[in-house]
């Protein structure tokens, strides 16, 4: 097992038509630390598979280092990095038992050409056994001993992930690298295997690099999360860290679901108690803790952010709201969740997305009083898009 460190690593394409340079990696700096399970995560086309491409060594770094362990690896030929790769299509051999597809990497690997073996049965015996021990001991893992004899295209979807994720395992990496693993399963199975990679981590410790354009399996499976944005880091903490302490509006948007309320055009306005939100509608007065932070922008356009869960029906607020805005809303749609309710709410200009548990009296097209907690405030700098609060 290994640490992996990006040192300014930067990846640039020449689009062949166009002739223009595409930055899909600009000065990525992380380290993952020994065992971590650390997830990337960003919106589609933000650069995760180039990163992991070049941490493979299947790409090209443009400039920077990758270290594996303390070695820099950037001429190193994917074969000798000893990581072990697994993509969101993973390449089964068609013709090949599950047994033999997981065997073949190890074979081509331990076992010297036909002519060494014959000469050598003794040592060619034991070499065999031992890669049928680590086949039989990954098919365990995987619990999927009782399809060793199929071939791949009698085996589900689930099944064959669950196959090409035990390729992986015989092979005993220092690092596995995940590029959207999941993605081609169902909802059901993608819950599933989810828990069993996080169960398999924990049992093989191995370091392991995660790509999902998924913020939920993001917040679920990652020990630390990496958000990245047009090929640039933006963030990357462990996962309440992020959820609660955003350093930027795209971070605050991206973690959570429903996605966090921005209010775009509030005011930093001042009265004798202090700083406050003006939203136009209405108003959230703040702490003093927080309002003192915002002395400094009196006067000033800001964004203000609250997360849908930091809303509350007036007639079920939680002992735990300190300091709250009550504001009387318009309920424009609710979706019933079962034990929660996502109600659409709406002041006339304002639109807000509340989620509140299922026995709220809210009813579509009558007016709701709704409490802000006023702890749970974000605000956001216009131009920079950077935290404030
Ligand atoms: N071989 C390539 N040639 C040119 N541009 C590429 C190539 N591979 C990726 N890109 C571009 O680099 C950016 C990042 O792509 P990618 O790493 O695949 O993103 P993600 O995995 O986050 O969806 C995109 O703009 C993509 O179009
Ligand atoms: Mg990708």
């Amino acid at each position: 097992m290994a640490r992996v460190t990006l040192r300014n690593l930067c990846k640039t394409f020449t689009d062949q038509q166009t002739k223009k340079d595409v930055v899909a990696v600009n000065n990525l700096n992380l380290e993952i630390q020994d065992g971590e399970f650390l997830v990337l995560v960003g919106p589609s086309g933000c650069g995760k598979t180039t990163a992991l491409r070049m941490v493979a060594g299947l790409e090209e770094v443009t400039s920077g280092e990758i270290l594996i362990g303390d070695r820099v690896v950037n001429d190193v030929p994917p074969r000798d990095r000893n990581i072990a790769m697994v993509f969101q299509n993973y390449a089964l051999y068609p013709h090949m038992s599950v047994y033999e597809n997981m065997a073949f990497g190890l074979k081509l690997r331990m076992l010297p050409n036909l002519m060494w073996q014959l000469s050598h049965p003794a040592e060619a015996k034991k070499i065999k056994e031992e890669i049928d021990q680590r086949v039989r001991e990954a098919a365990e893992t995987m619990a999927i001993p009782h399809l060793l004899d199929r071939k791949p295209k009698q085996l589900s979807g689930g099944q064959r992930q669950r196959v090409a994720l035990g390729r992986a395992i015989v092979r005993e990496p220092q690092v596995f690298l995940m590029d959207e693993p999941l993605s081609n399963l169902d909802a059901k199975l993608r819950v599933q295997t989810r828990a069993e990679l996080i169960k398999l981590h924990r049992r093989l410790g191995v370091t392991t690099i995660y790509v999902t354009h998924d913020q939920i399996e993001a917040m679920t499976m990652g020990q630390r999360i990496a958000v990245m944005k047009d090929g640039v880091l933006q963030q990357c903490d462990t996962p309440l860290k992020l959820f609660n302490e955003p350093v930027n509006m795209f971070v605050a948007g991206f973690l959570g679901s429903p996605p966090m309320n921005f209010i775009h055009d509030a005011v930093v306005a001042k009265n004798g108690s202090g700083p406050y939100i003006d939203a136009g509608e209405f108003q959230i007065p703040l702490p003093a803790a927080k309002a003192a932070v915002l002395s400094d922008y009196v006067g000033k356009q800001v964004v203000f952010g609250i997360r849908p869960t930091d809303i509350h029906d007036k007639s079920m607020v939680p002992n735990n709201v300190e300091h709250g805005a009550e504001v009387r809303m318009t309920v424009d749609v609710i979706e019933p969740l079962g034990s929660d309710a996502t109600l659409f709410l709406n002041s006339g200009r304002q639109t807000l997305v509340a989620e509140v548990p299922a026995d709220t009296r809210a009813r579509e097209g009558a007016p709701l009083d709704v409490v802000i907690d006023a702890d749970a405030a974000h605000v956001f700098d216009k131009d920079t898009e950077k935290t404030i609060l």
